[in-house]
């Protein structure tokens, strides 16, 4: 009785299933696994954050993002396309979905800009100046050099999607995101051995059950979502290049496990060595936030000795590339949707939504300047009493917490209850067995569902409250 059997054409594919799991990875690994994995992490307390957030991956974020790739293969079709083929009245989740890279792509140019200039400095600059106090407010608060930084990320991120060189790019990837794991392994082991780091990795590994807040199943939740690329859309689009002869299921489990891992390595690298600087759990709480990776391990790089600049250099270089290839998939999609929704040529296409993003960057980035007064975290939300927010922590807010906790839960509803789970079951089981298929239809009908709704009223009730 519906006529969304017929199985979609499939569209230009992945080379086999590495290349669908890979392309994934290099979108999936970036800066939120380097830079707000770790910062989330010891701001929620350290391994009760950790052991929420994996529950959360290995549940909820397995059933979303199996939900999310199987509706683009089965559609062939990217987020507004695929839930309008479905369902034309939920084309608006498509819409919703479609606002995140939007949010997204200025402010993570930004932090992209930061990692630039810290790469940078550790050629022109003594690795004692970059670890004092000071050194890193000093470079983001009220310095043209900022904005200096942040376009010139952006126009590197603009002209690799114009030019068409993005695979290119995500070969380059392929050979240094090992390298960066490596030296994440090799940072991770020396920060260990810093005073005080042992009790940093019992904080970090160690759940404090007394820490848990609904706050802090949010945060985690937000940043699931951004780490994995869910709930924008992203993993539609993928989906859909996505060929039936490969087996989704084990794809999806890949690129959990390899996402999470790196985001845990970047945890194991700066949580310890905070601990250490700071001394307490609490000090590290109340010290954390987007500067934690800029302000600690510039500290490590410092210890380290002669060798401690060019590791700087090269750790801030593989970051910049894990950042670049995840702002390419960020901006590649801006661009899509603004072809698609408004008709235009790729090209044109990308001029708009290229000027786009750089005036929002500039005035996210006006937050740490001449707009350092704007505080709309506390103004229009009642946050922020304890705690400065700058504009950037606002759309990070507005993207994580609240748009794509809302898109989740709309496509949970729209999979559980309107197309129904065995649509997408059988779209899995055209290439596979589906391993998951009870806790998919589980989490995805009651758990998620729920867990969203009472998430997001109490989060209400309390910041309004
Ligand atoms: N997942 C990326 C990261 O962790 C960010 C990102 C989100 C990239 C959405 C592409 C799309 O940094």
């Amino acid at each position: 009785a519906d006529n969304t059997s017929s199985p979609a054409p499939i569209r230009s594919s992945w080379s086999g299933k590495w290349g669908f799991i890979l392309a994934a990875s290099a979108s999936a690994v970036g800066l939120g696994n380097m830079w707000r994995f770790p910062y989330l992490a010891a701001k929620y307390g350290g391994g009760i954050f950790l052991l929420v957030y994996v529950v959360l991956v290995v549940t909820f974020g397995f059933a979303l993002m199996m939900a999310e790739t199987a509706l683009g293969r089965k559609t062939g079709q990217s987020a507004i396309g695929a839930f309008s083929t479905l369902n034309k009245k939920w084309k608006f989740v498509g819409i919703l979905a479609s606002i995140v890279p939007f949010v997204i792509t200025p402010y993570y140019a930004l932090i992209g800009g930061w990692v630039t200039k810290y790469m940078i400095a550790y050629i022109t600059t003594p690795a004692s100046e970059i670890a004092s106090d000071g050194y890193f407010t000093g470079f983001i608060l009220q310095n043209p050099e900022t904005y200096f930084y942040l376009i010139i990320f952006l126009l590197l991120t603009i002209l690799i999607v114009a030019l068409g060189v993005n695979k290119g790019i995500e070969n380059v990837n392929r050979v240094l995101m090992p390298l960066l794991i490596l030296m994440s392994i090799g940072i991770s082991i020396y920060a260990l051995t810093l005073p005080g780091a042992l009790s940093g990795l019992a904080f970090y590994l160690i759940p404090d059950f007394s820490k848990f807040s609904v706050e802090l199943v949010l945060g985690a939740l937000g940043q699931m979502f951004y780490s994995l690329s869910l709930a924008m859309g992203i993993m539609i689009t993928y989906g859909s290049y996505f060929s039936r002869e490969h087996d989704l299921e084990h794809s999806v489990r890949r690129i959990e496990i390899f996402d999470t891992s790196i985001a845990m390595l970047a945890g194991f690298m700066i949580i310890p060595a905070s601990f250490a600087a700071l001394g307490s759990g609490e000090a590290v709480m109340t010290h954390a936030g987007p500067g934690l990776m800029f302000g600690v391990l510039p500290t490590v790089f410092n210890s380290i000795g002669a060798l401690g600049p060019m590791l700087g250099f090269l750790f801030f270089m593989l970051v910049f590339f894990a950042a670049m290839t995840s702002c390419i998939s960020l901006f590649e999609t801006c661009t899509s949707i603004i072809a698609d929704g408004f008709k235009l040529s790729r090209k044109t296409a990308i001029l708009a939504s290229g000027i786009f993003v750089v005036a929002m960057g500039i005035f996210v980035n006006m937050g740490y300047d001449n707009l350092l007064w704007m505080d709309p975290m506390h103004s229009l939300f009642g946050l922020g009493e304890y705690q400065d927010f700058q504009l950037l922590d606002f759309f990070d807010f507005i993207s994580n917490t609240i748009l794509m906790p809302i898109v989740a839960l709309l496509t949970c509803i729209f999979i559980g209850y309107i197309v129904k789970p065995q649509a997408i079951i059988d779209e899995v089981k055209l290439s596979s067995a589906f391993k998951g298929e009870k806790l998919f239809v589980v989490m995805i009908k009651y758990v998620a569902p729920v867990l969203l709704v009472v998430i997001l009223i109490s989060y209400t009730l309390n910041t309004a409250g």
